[in-house]
């Protein structure tokens, strides 16, 4: 059989493989080191209580002859679905209907799935850097076209660097679809009002497709700043919404999140017809997908309660203190720095010139903490490392304070 050639085209491993890898390789050449976590953003605080009681309540259902329940509806269950509603929009004077929220195993998958619903030969724009799946699903898919001194021919990047605030502006060309994610991942920056307006209206004109990953939008602290796409009018007739209950609730392992396809959102087929994209998520979801466990919806539901809200509320606030930590401290140590305010995410500089695969070798050898190099993100984040604030305070802390050492050792 002949395989996708595509995947010959994408880098051989999945960037947060390839750092496990390096780590394994390590440990195995540095016996007994401690190694402390700043790579993936992995949660480590325990679940909510009321979401683990909801959960225990969902499996005994499960237990009873009258309360068993097999394959859910895949689209998610109507409880879930319209918590969301509710909670993540009408809440917040958003009018997003129950029917349009999809039940996911997370934001991962939608973003590396959605591309089955547009035209094959779609114009993909997406920032650079910007979350690998982004770029690598595009690949995937035969969107890239030829690599070229490191750039896929038929991808848009929007450059992202210190000059616009690590925000993409619209580009000069014509994209059919633009990627779009704020926090971003890497780099933590977050999008204004006036800015994302400036990407619908984009979107209006250009007749594209905004898939907006709002996957760490519980970490916008800075008052103003959207959270949601649909906060801008008209939004809801160009934007997907790609959400998670990863980073917001410590779901990483539990896996569940969602994806908005608003009705009135519309794609045009070979004959120009306006096709809700809407049924085509739903046709593919319903062929593809069946749905995420009973179990799980329920825990996430629990998150919707005054006791989820406020788990949420104190965990995101123990993570941003920790990236409050890492950013302080880098910046005392002469690292420029991004990020970690409306972000878990610190978005570092390399100081004496380093590439990002060296400056993570230099921090797992002096100071056995492992970082994600800024390369795997792009060729913007060439010269970069980025540090989670995921790890508990204590871990934190004394990561910082090995950095701090390693440097004081270095000058001596
Ligand atoms: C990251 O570290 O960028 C994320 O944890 C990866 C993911 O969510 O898939």
């Amino acid at each position: 059989m002949r395989i996708n050639d595509n995947f010959e085209k994408v880098a051989e491993s999945y960037l947060f493989s390839e750092v496990a890898s390096r780590l394994d390789t390590f440990r195995r050449e540095n016996p007994g080191s401690d190694i402390i976590r700043m790579d993936i953003g992995d949660v480590t605080l325990p679940m909510a209580r009321c979401v683990v009681e909801a959960m225990h309540r969902a499996v005994d259902e499960l237990s009873s002859d009258d309360t068993f329940r097999g394959y859910g509806p895949e689209q998610g269950y109507a409880f879930l679905r319209e918590a969301i509603a509710e909670g993540d929009y009408a809440a917040r004077g958003i009018e997003i209907s129950a029917d349009d929220i999809f039940i996911s195993d997370g934001a991962k998958s939608d973003l590396g799935n959605l591309g089955d619903i547009y035209s094959e030969d779609s114009i993909v724009a997406l920032a650079d850097p910007g979350y690998p799946v982004y770029l690598d699903a595009a690949v995937m898919s035969g969107r890239g076209g030829e690599l070229k001194d490191g750039r896929w021919s038929r991808i848009v990047y929007l450059d992202c660097t210190s000059a616009n605030g690590y925000k993409p502006v619209p580009p000069a060309k014509h994209a059919d679809v633009v990627i779009l994610g704020s926090p971003s991942n890497p780099t933590g920056a977050a999008f204004t009002r006036s800015e994302l307006e400036v990407w619908v209206e984009y979107a209006q004109r250009e007749k594209a497709l905004i898939i907006y990953d709002s996957a760490y939008e519980a970490y916008v602290g800075t008052p103003g700043l959207p959270r949601s796409i649909y906060e801008i009018p008209g939004a809801e007739t160009v934007a997907i919404e790609v959400r998670s209950f990863s980073k917001t609730a410590g779901f990483t392992g539990l896996r569940c999140g969602y994806t908005v396809v608003p009705a009135s959102l519309k794609g045009t087929d070979g004959s120009v017809r306006e096709i809700p994209l809407r049924n085509l998520w739903n046709r593919r979801q319903t062929t593809k997908f069946n749905g995420v466990s009973y179990v799980t919806q329920r825990g996430a539901e629990a998150l919707y309660t005054p006791d989820g809200r406020k788990y949420i509320e104190e965990t995101i606030s123990i993570y941003k203190g920790n990236a409050r930590i890492i950013r302080d401290r880098m910046q005392a140590d002469g690292f420029e720095v991004f990020g970690g305010e409306d972000s878990p995410y610190v978005w570092v500089r390399s100081a004496h010139g380093e590439s990002s695969w060296e400056l993570f070798d230099r921090f797992l050898r002096t100071a056995r903490i492992s970082c994600t190099p800024g390369s795997g993100f792009g060729r913007n984040g060439e010269g970069f490392v980025r540090f989670t604030g995921f790890n508990s305070r204590a871990k934190t802390e004394e990561a910082m304070e090995r950095v701090e050492k390693s440097l004081r050792e270095l000058r001596k």
